[in-house]
């Protein structure tokens, strides 16, 4: 029988990645109508979903902080670049599913779009043309009114605005137990990890959203850990996302 947990989490879900309603995608990826295979594996931009993941890397967000609720992991959930929210709800919506109350949602985000490259700093991003994209764009206005649309808008969501190369050493968690990585770029990976991945304990997660879809993202992460001497197994996610475990 299915609980009122699994009910609820699973219709959280729906609503986030907008197969509920076929909402239909912007036309940034060349679809114009509601595919449901694309949605499931995060492919298209969708016009009014609250997440471009889709469903098989919300879940991941879903069981991975399970996991560490389980396993006693401790620490708070933090997103490097968030968009409308969506992954960030879900984070949130586990929480309070599971009635955790001492642990965070941290949401990391221009809340205005990518930066434009910085070729000189990372030769990896030259050409990049994210911050030409004005759908990547949302207010944090707007992602505080998408969590108060869910009921999850309290003080365990926690808001950090400006560029990652400012805010990663001001992120207000001593203890990350999963860090969600998805800036996009080489900069926008790294600049997270070099500040942040000291503080995810043994057993915390990494996850990069853009594992296989950016192939900057997955060399940032990749030049990170074998700098450190560190190869985790990765792990891949349906539809392009990978994670690993510390
Ligand atoms: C692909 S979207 C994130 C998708 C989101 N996780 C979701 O659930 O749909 C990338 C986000 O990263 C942000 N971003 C990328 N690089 C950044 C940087 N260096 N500093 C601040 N924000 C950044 C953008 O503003 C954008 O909101």
């Amino acid at each position: 029988m299915t609980t009122l947990l699994e009910h609820y989490l699973t219709l959280v879900a729906r609503t986030l990645v907008g197969t509920i309603y076929d909402d239909p995608p912007l036309p940034a990826m060349g679809q114009t109508r509601f595919d449901p295979r694309a949605r499931e594996l995060g492919w298209d931009w969708p016009s009014v979903a609250f997440t471009m993941v889709g469903a098989h890397r919300l879940a991941n967000v879903r069981h991975l902080l399970e996991s560490v609720i389980r396993d006693g992991v401790p620490g708070d959930f933090v997103e490097t670049g968030v968009w409308r929210g969506g992954a960030s709800i879900m984070a949130r919506a586990v929480l309070f599913a599971h009635g955790v109350t001492d642990r965070r949602v941290i949401l990391c985000d221009s809340f205005e779009g990518l930066p434009p490259p910085d070729p000189e700093r990372y030769p990896a991003d030259a050409g990049a043309t994210f911050h030409l994209h004005a759908a990547l764009a949302v207010s944090e206005e707007t992602v505080r009114h998408n969590f108060s649309r869910f009921d999850l808008l309290d003080d365990q969501v926690v808001f950090l605005k400006g560029w990652f190369k400012d805010t990663m050493p001001r992120v207000p968690s001593e203890t990350i137990a999963v860090l969600r990585l998805d800036g996009d770029l080489y900069e926008s990976t790294i600049d997270p990890l070099n500040a942040l991945y000291d503080r995810i304990p043994r057993g915390g997660y990494v996850i990069v959203d853009d594992y296989h879809a950016v192939p900057t993202s997955k060399e940032a992460v990749h030049d990170f850990l074998s700098a450190r001497g560190e190869a985790p197994a990765m792990v891949m996610i349906e539809g392009g996302g990978a994670y690993f475990r510390k």
